[in-house]
């Protein structure tokens, strides 16, 4: 078939893009192989479900879906506000907070401009880049034998940052490898980072971090009117398939992500259900305790295999198969476990698999056992 005339008309930035894979949904591979048990650990999701005060709150809801959401979230921001001690004026909601990095990146990027991040970085941060054509900079991991192996190089980004620089895109802890930035070094970045750059800190596995090794991203908004944290209620909220993300800012900021984000980007039932799964307090805390411990148990059933981890403050574990991964993931696939090969990401060796019940990971762990033995 002939190539269509308008593709030439797509920019450069987009064309050297590729669709975005997600990881593999449990339908597909049904359909593919027609296995009825699967477990899928590869979008790191909370695999104790959705909140349950969220289930309620959808179970128990009685809006109108003709009409259009609240497009300015007002019910919700007001509770992240008083979650967050902040004003609702410094909050701005997305579409997941996938949307909240589209938005930054639509204002702040386009030709002529850069964004820097670090290699193994969020997928999400490159697309958004290009989608803008603007330039990614990516800075060079920390290497295998540092004590963060594959981690952000926080030193080395003021290497890239240039009069040019429109966006920096942290993730702490980082997707995909777990990895995460000490209080200190965060700190130690902003006051170097010129006041022109904007600062994008992706927290959105911040809930599974130890407390003690959390940043206080609140109180750094008081001081650098050039950060964004983003927040998602993806992941530990259990609420993945309803798209809430939201990002805290200066109040100047919030007014320009505000000025471009769609009237009507996240839905009513998202904004209510979200709203009721900020008071659950004990499924936060137990998916925390459960996480902990399993991944603990995890990292450890790993290493007994000779495998070695990244080390991870997340919901996942990164590990080396030592030998090409994508024929273990493909392998996987045909024992019903999906998790995520990282060659995309440009680690060849490397799978991610997102921790589980301890159900799911005993199941994952035979697999693997299977899979290896017949290698
Ligand atoms: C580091 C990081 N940031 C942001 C997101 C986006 O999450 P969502 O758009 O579901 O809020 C993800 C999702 O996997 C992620 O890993």
């Amino acid at each position: 078939m002939t190539k269509p005339a308008f593709m030439d008309r797509a920019h450069d930035g987009i064309l050297q893009l590729h669709a975005y894979e997600p990881g593999k949904p449990i339908s597909d591979l049904q359909r593919e192989l027609g296995l009825t048990s699967i477990i899928k650990l590869a979008s790191n999701e909370n695999p104790l479900g959705v909140a349950p005060a969220a289930a309620q709150a959808l179970a128990s809801w009685d809006g109108n879906l003709s009409r259009y959401p609240d497009g300015n979230g007002l019910a919700l921001k007001q509770k992240l506000a008083a979650r967050h001690a902040i004003s609702v004026n410094r909050i701005t909601l997305g579409n997941g907070s996938n949307d909240v990095l589209e938005l930054v990146a639509r204002i702040f990027l386009g030709p002529g401009r850069n964004a820097v991040f670090s290699q193994y970085a969020f997928a999400v941060y490159p697309i958004a880049t290009r989608g803008t054509n603007a330039e990614p900079r990516i800075v060079p991991a920390l290497g295998v034998d540092d004590a963060m192996p594959y981690g952000h190089d926080l030193d080395a980004f003021a290497d890239y940052i240039d009069d040019n620089t429109g966006v920096v895109f942290v993730a702490s802890p980082n997707n995909p490898t777990g990895t995460w930035l000490p209080p200190a070094a965060i700190e130690t970045f902003l006051d170097a980072t010129p006041a022109h750059v904007v600062v994008v800190l992706d927290e959105a596995y911040l809930e599974y971090q130890d407390e003690d090794k959390r940043v206080d991203s609140r109180a750094l908004l008081e001081r650098y009117p050039n950060l964004i944290v983003a927040r998602t209620f993806s992941k530990i909220f259990g609420m993945a398939g309803l798209r809430v993300g939201y990002a805290l800012s200066s109040p100047q900021m919030a007014d320009l992500l505000n000025r471009i984000r769609q009237p009507f980007n996240v839905n009513e039932l998202a904004q209510h259900c979200a709203s009721a799964a900020l008071d659950d307090r004990d499924f936060i805390t137990r998916s925390q305790c459960e996480n902990e411990i399993e991944r603990e148990a995890l990292v450890k059933a790993l290493q007994d295999r000779g495998l070695s981890c990244l080390p991870t403050q997340a919901n996942f574990i990164t590990f080396d198969c030592g030998q090409p991964s994508t024929p273990l993931f493909d392998a996987l696939l045909r024992e019903g476990v999906i998790v995520r090969p990282l060659a995309s990401y440009g680690m060849r060796q490397h799978l991610r698999v997102t921790i589980g019940t301890g159900d799911d990971n005993r199941v994952f762990l035979a697999a693997l056992d299977r899979v290896l033995a017949a290698r």
